[in-house]
């Protein structure tokens, strides 16, 4: 009875240290917390489920998804349309909340942290790369980068970062000037500027032709392979599956299976 008044105060408390000027504690995410934890696992989740209540029906996005991810793997998520692809890397991305389960960035719960700490969590540690590029028309590629690198604790020089992806020529034009690939890979540059920790991508080449994403996704694996960037790519192709470490195939909500390649395929070589 009494811890529950002392944790009723404190979890009111909690709530308004931003209104009483009390900024809470920014938190080191980049090491684990719990000193048993398995320290190459970036991502793991247990029993995550996703239910979307649309007026009376509910729909289930995620059924008890077990998944755990390590530090450096190129992972590809692969399934049919429906199947819970987005969902899942919207919640490891902490963009959206499971309906039950556990999902952890390193050894920290993303389930129930506070918005300070999962916006700390996606400015930080994650680059998201969306199926569209986003970038905005009225700057340059250069400046559209240093959108980000500006409020990066650590960031790489924007022509670094375009560097990587092979746009170190198209510094000064702006995105109506380039091509749904080289518009990609500036969204790739921007998302890889913060050196964040994961590389999230939610189905990059999805408008774009074969030539074209072959070259978006030679650029995400170098940035992989060279920065040691844990990548998760969404795909509907089976033939990217190949340049994965391993592959989750989703259906319906849940892990069918999950296959390992012995040996990555370089994107150039994939045919599709
Ligand atoms: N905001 C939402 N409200 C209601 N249902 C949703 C919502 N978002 C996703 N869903 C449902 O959850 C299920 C999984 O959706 P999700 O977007 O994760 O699939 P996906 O595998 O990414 O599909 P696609 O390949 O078409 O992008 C689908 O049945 C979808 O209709
Ligand atoms: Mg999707």
């Amino acid at each position: 009875m009494t811890d529950g008044w002392i944790s009723g105060i404190l979890r009111w408390i909690g709530g308004r240290r931003a209104w009483l000027g009390v900024a809470p504690a920014r938190q080191d995410l980049s090491r684990a917390v719990h000193p048993g934890g398995d320290p190459g696992v970036v991502f793991a989740s247990r029993g995550l489920s996703k239910i979307y209540r649309v007026g009376e029906i509910d729909v289930v996005a995620l059924r008890s998804v077990d998944l755990e991810i390590r530090e450096g793997e190129f992972i590809v998520l692969l399934g049919p349309s429906g199947s819970g692809k987005s969902t899942l890397l919207n919640i490891l991305g902490g963009l959206d909340a499971p309906t039950s389960g556990e999902a952890r960035f390193r050894d920290h719960n993303l389930v129930g942290a506070s918005e300070q700490l999962l916006t700390q969590y996606r400015r930080e540690h994650v680059g998201f790369v969306f199926q569209f590029y986003n970038l905005i028309p009225s700057l340059t590629v250069r400046e559209n980068v240093a959108l980000v690198t500006e409020i990066a604790d650590h960031p790489m020089q924007p022509e670094a970062a375009l560097q990587l992806v092979g746009l170190e020529q198209r510094l000064d034009h702006f995105p109506s000037q380039l091509s749904g690939g080289e518009q990609q890979r500036v969204a790739i540059a921007r998302a890889i500027a913060k050196r964040p920790d994961v590389l999230l991508c939610d189905e990059p080449t999805g408008a774009l032709d074969y030539r074209t994403g072959i070259v978006v996704l030679a650029a995400i694996a170098r940035i992989n392979q060279q920065l040691g960037t844990t990548a998760v790519v969404i795909t509907h192709n089976a033939a990217i599956a190949a340049m994965a470490d391993r592959v989750v195939h989703l259906a319906d909500g849940t892990i069918a299976r999950i296959s390992v390649n012995a040996a990555r395929q370089a994107p150039e070589e994939i045919v599709w």
